[in-house]
């Protein structure tokens, strides 16, 4: 395949995030699984020396949470290991690297995390997610790393699609209200890469504005969500009760309200 040289680079450029981004990077070269395994350092370092771009952004993972705690190998392959082969990659060739981590690296024991606390993920997930920027903070200075949550946009599996369809099924949609967050529109989080590619290093809490529990955030697009607990709906994987990320260091983006408004208008199907 011929491969032309490019400044910008997108790793997992087929996932709902990654779409997000090639809307707002028009100008990058698109990587998708097909096109590279990040778990294959051989393959990033081939890759990443063919296309010598300037910045690389990674939105590949393995996300499925519950999957992560049967296949923990797995997962630190995909979320930890192979972010650490593209850091060290960027590092040979002097690119910036942005890369997306979780609020599930925390434990949800306190209200809010701003970006100096001290991650204690309490799943296999975000074990695996802490152990990919880890591993980018061994291997390059020059690294961005935005912590997100409650993620939703066109594109992907997400819990505002996921709802909708349930709604129209069910007379009643039982939606937890004991796990606090916040929801985070794709769109809104990949304008925001853009500005915080040309900030200083470091890591990054970047989401909508607000917070809500699962339960406000399905009633805000759905008439039938009735309220219920974490213990009335157990998952493979444990969930922080609060898993809050405050940004200390960018101008907040938007209400989630106002994001999640526009993205149901956008997909043709109002609140
Ligand atoms: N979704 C959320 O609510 C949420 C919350 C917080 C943080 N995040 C983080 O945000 C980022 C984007 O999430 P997302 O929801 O957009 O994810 P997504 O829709 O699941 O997309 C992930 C992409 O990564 C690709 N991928 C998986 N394994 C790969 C590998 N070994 N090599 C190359 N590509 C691989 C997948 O391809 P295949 O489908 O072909 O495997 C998929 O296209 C991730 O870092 C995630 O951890 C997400």
């Amino acid at each position: 395949m011929q491969i032309t040289q490019k400044k910008c680079v997108i790793i997992g450029a087929e996932g709902m995030l990654g779409h997000a981004l090639k809307d707002v990077f028009p100008e990058a070269y698109s990587c998708g699984h097909i096109d590279m395994d990040i778990t294959d350092p051989d393959a990033v370092f081939r890759r990443m020396r063919q296309l010598s771009p300037r910045v690389v952004i990674n939105a590949a993972a393995y996300t499925d949470v519950d999957s992560c705690e049967d296949n923990y190998a797995f997962a630190e392959a995909v979320n930890g290991r192979g972010p650490g082969y593209l850091a060290e990659a960027c590092a040979e060739c002097g690119a910036i690297f942005v890369h997306f981590s979780s609020d599930y690296v925390f434990d949800g024991a306190k209200l809010e995390y701003c970006e100096t606390d001290v991650p204690c993920p309490i799943n296999k997930y975000g074990a695996s997610k802490l152990a990919g920027e880890k591993n980018i903070m061994k291997n390059h200075e020059n690294f961005r790393i935005i912590r997100t949550s409650w993620l939703f946009g066109a594109n992907g599996t997400n819990f505002v699609d996921t709802i909708v369809v349930l709604s129209k099924k069910q007379q009643f949609v039982k939606v937890v209200h004991d796990q606090i967050g916040k929801p985070t529109y794709t769109t809104d989080l990949a304008k925001k890469t853009r500005e915080v590619t040309s900030r200083e290093p470091g890591i990054y809490h970047i989401t909508n504005d607000g917070q809500c529990s699962w339960y406000e955030f399905a009633r805000t697009f759905i008439p039938n969500a009735v309220p219920c607990t974490t213990a009335d709906y157990p998952r493979p994987a444990k969930r922080p009760a609060y898993s809050v990320l405050a940004n200390t260091k960018t101008k907040p983006m938007r209400n989630w309200k106002d994001a999640v408004s526009e993205y149901m208008q956008s997909r043709g199907n109002h609140p």
